[in-house]
């Protein structure tokens, strides 16, 4: 079969990426395996590429998300897939990948796939997708809560993360560059800060009646900056890394500082959070089914063309979700 493969493990650049041939994955007991149709880019991909994990095997096969046909199932098959079901799923870092023509996972995090959505939305909706609705609907407490900053709303988290907000009654405000205003409006975002040209602390007190934002989304990094931002009760969940707390007194205020790690799920091997990653798909992709959320695709490139997508991402320069198709 076609993959995508960083050949060793001192090739660490984008422009090392490899197209092969190589055999086909082979199922466990306790596996699937399904023909690729679309799948979905994320800044983890490149930063895998660049960085490596340490249980790889060489050439390793790159990419995460993937929406497919079942061709094969293991004798351990629960949730009673069949072949032809069409299915997706986030896989595992640690293992080979996706960006191939056939790829596997465990059972427990493959969902299936309504007949009226696409493979690329659902392929566009996994690693970023999942990080928003993890972030918004399994660790925030939304009880109470009235407003939200997303940062990087025209990001793939971002995008998602707008939309759930909105559905789940939140004023939204998210920071963006300039030239991508447009597509966090059309998402419903309520208060849009240039980032780059205006001061986000003044916008939100301003916004807030200097009480501060309920709730914080941290997909940028520097955390640390998001503190002061949060009201009384607040809560800032971290995407990226936590911040460093000892200047700053959380107790006082009552504030919550959470952190999100959606892959590690794998390594954790902790079966009932595996399903979840297929409860919280299945949840995503019944509401593009619904017409009640927008994949935010905005590129769909050939399998081949992987390596110069994952370069647009790493130099910032997508808007929404980029996808493949093979
Ligand atoms: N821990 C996890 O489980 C997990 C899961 C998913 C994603 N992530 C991480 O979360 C980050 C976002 O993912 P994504 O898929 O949304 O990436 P993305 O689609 O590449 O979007 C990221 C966007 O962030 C914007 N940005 C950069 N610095 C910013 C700043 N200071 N303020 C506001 N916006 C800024 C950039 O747009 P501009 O042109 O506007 O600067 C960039 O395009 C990535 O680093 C990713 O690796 C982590």
């Amino acid at each position: 079969m076609k993959a995508l493969v960083v050949p060793s493990s001192t090739t660490k650049k984008i422009s090392d990426i490899k197209l092969v041939d190589t055999d086909k994955p082979v199922i466990k007991e306790d596996e699937v395996m399904i023909k690729v149709h679309a799948l979905g880019l994320n800044p983890v991909d490149y930063k895998l590429v660049e960085g490596h994990n340490s249980a790889w095997n060489y050439p390793h096969i790159i990419g995460l998300d993937t929406a497919g046909e079942i061709v094969s199932v293991g004798s351990n098959n629960p949730k009673n897939f069949q072949i032809g079901d069409r299915v997706f799923f986030h896989g595992d870092l640690a293992k080979d990948g996706v960006f191939a023509e056939f790829a596997k996972s465990k059972y427990n995090s493959v969902a299936r796939i309504p007949d009226n959505v696409k493979y690329e939305e659902a392929a566009a909706i996994l690693c970023s997708g999942l990080t928003a609705y993890q972030a918004i609907f399994r660790k925030m407490s939304l009880a109470g809560k009235k407003t939200i900053l997303i940062h990087a709303g025209a990001g793939g988290v971002g995008t998602i993360a707008i939309q759930l907000a909105k559905i789940a009654g939140l004023t939204v405000i998210t920071t963006v560059s300039e030239h991508k205003k447009n597509i966090v409006a059309s998402l419903g975002a309520d208060y849009i800060i240039d980032y780059r040209h205006e001061n986000i602390d003044d916008r939100i007190d301003e916004i807030t009646n200097s009480n501060g934002v309920d709730l914080i989304i941290n997909d940028i990094g520097n955390p640390e900056a998001d503190l002061p931002r949060l009201a009384y009760n607040g809560g800032l969940i971290c995407i990226l890394n936590t911040p460093d707390i000892n200047d700053y007194n959380l107790s006082s205020q009552g504030q919550s500082v959470l952190s999100l790690n959606l892959g590690g799920v794998h390594q954790s091997g902790y079966p009932d959070q595996l399903d979840d990653l297929a409860t919280m798909a299945e949840s995503l992709v019944e509401l593009i089914s619904d017409k009640k959320l927008n994949p935010a695709i905005t590129k769909v490139i050939k399998f081949e063309d992987i390596p110069a997508g994952l370069a647009e991402l790493s130099e910032h320069k997508t808007i929404g979700k980029i996808i493949a198709t093979i």
